[in-house]
């Protein structure tokens, strides 16, 4: 039944909202409770937040009156003195269903094992003060998951002051900081001279954490070569390659751990992650936190060959960057979606030590839309 009288002959109304003409010449369908919850009066463009409660409305909005005039929507409501400005560019950008626009949302590159000359690369001096180096940073991250900044400071303050560029520092069961060098009675494979497996960080965590930062203070010793490897590159091919193993992968959670004296964190993740477009963002990969996996033993019959032949799959030439990161430089990468490893070192040959820490990907994203843009509040 209409209720709306009059109502212009392009608009129609029906009993829960209103088909309102676009561009296209084909009209839109918006919900009444949508139109009147974002009629633009709801948000305080000092706070940038929503000041209207739509819970305190005493009865459903129904529009009394509906008007394209110009290149706004104007609805008057029955229940409320009100009336709503909608401007049309509003009712276009969400008249499809689909996610707001977000600059944040590019497409990964993937890179290859040939891709070192080529890493995104800034100092330390140039990030500082510079937006425009920063949003630059940023968009290699978003983009490539890796960069390399170099000229770093040799005190624990200049990594703490890099992350802030990009977030805040992301706290693991480890504390806010790791550093990496030989111990006498290691609690994990990272402190001892032994070769470290390809794997993503911290994956025992409920949200493993989005971007790690190693910088190299000290590196003096013989081998010791950082791997490190793009899991979209892989994962793509392995997905052209394989799709049923692709699928398995992308689809099943197998359990993580860590445990130890005073600590027993577990966790449930894919080993291949894809995002709401349905593509590759990353992998979720460690072999010395995998723990026992506890599917039915018949679907392992399937599961565990595929995982092995994405294991191997990762570990080939083509996919993995190898080289010696250097006193002073601190490589940026993406938790989720680059796997590092490291070749194996004598400890007694010299010095190396590596401190490191993380920030998620959300405050980079956040980092990376304020200096392109000014939101829903753009001028
Ligand atoms: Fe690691």
């Amino acid at each position: 039944m209409n209720r709306i009288t009059p109502m212009p002959a392009e608009i129609t109304a029906t009993e829960t909202g209103l088909y309102v003409p676009m561009k296209s010449g084909v009209p839109a369908y918006f919900n009444f409770y949508w139109l009147r919850d974002n009629c633009p009066t709801s948000f305080n463009t000092t706070t940038r937040e929503r000041t209207f409660d739509i819970f305190e409305l005493d009865a459903e909005p129904v529009a009394k009156r509906a008007d394209v005039v110009g290149d706004e929507l104007i609805i008057e409501w029955v229940s409320e003195d009100h009336v709503t400005h909608l401007p049309l560019a509003t009712l276009e950008a969400y008249a499809n269903g689909a996610r707001r626009s977000d600059p944040a949302d590019l497409a990964r590159v993937a890179w290859y094992g040939d891709h070192y000359p080529d890493v995104t690369r800034f100092t330390f001096d140039a990030l500082v003060d510079d937006k425009a180096n920063q949003e630059a940073w940023l968009r290699a991250m978003l983009i490539e998951g890796i960069s390399v900044i170099q000229e770093m400071p040799d005190n624990d303050q200049a990594l703490t002051d890099l992350v802030n560029l990009m977030g805040v520092v992301r706290p693991t069961f480890f504390g806010n900081y790791f550093d990496v060098r030989t111990h006498i009675n290691p609690t994990n494979t990272a402190f001892t001279a032994a070769a470290l497996e390809l794997h993503t960080d911290v994956p025992a965590e409920e949200f493993a954490p989005g971007i790690q930062f190693l910088h190299m203070r000290q590196n003096s010793v013989k081998g010791g070569l950082n791997l490190f490897g793009d899991g979209v590159a892989a994962a793509n091919d392995f997905r052209a390659a394989h799709p049923e193993d692709f699928r398995l992968l992308a689809e099943t959670e197998i359990p993580f751990y860590c445990e130890h004296d005073d600590y027993d964190m577990r966790s449930y993740q894919r080993v291949i992650e894809l995002d709401h477009h349905g593509e590759v963002a990353g992998l979720t990969i460690s072999q010395h936190m995998l723990d026992m996996i506890d599917l039915p033993q018949a679907e392992l019959d399937a599961y565990y060959p595929a995982f092995c032949r994405f294991g191997r799959f990762l570990q080939s030439d083509k996919y993995i960057m190898k080289f010696t990161l250097q006193a002073g430089e601190c490589i940026v990468f993406d938790n989720h979606r680059i796997v590092h490893g490291r070749a194996a070192y004598s400890a007694t040959s010299g010095e190396r030590y590596l401190r490191g820490t993380y920030a998620d990907r959300a405050e980079m994203r956040s980092s990376y839309r304020a200096l392109v843009s000014e939101g829903r509040f753009k001028s």
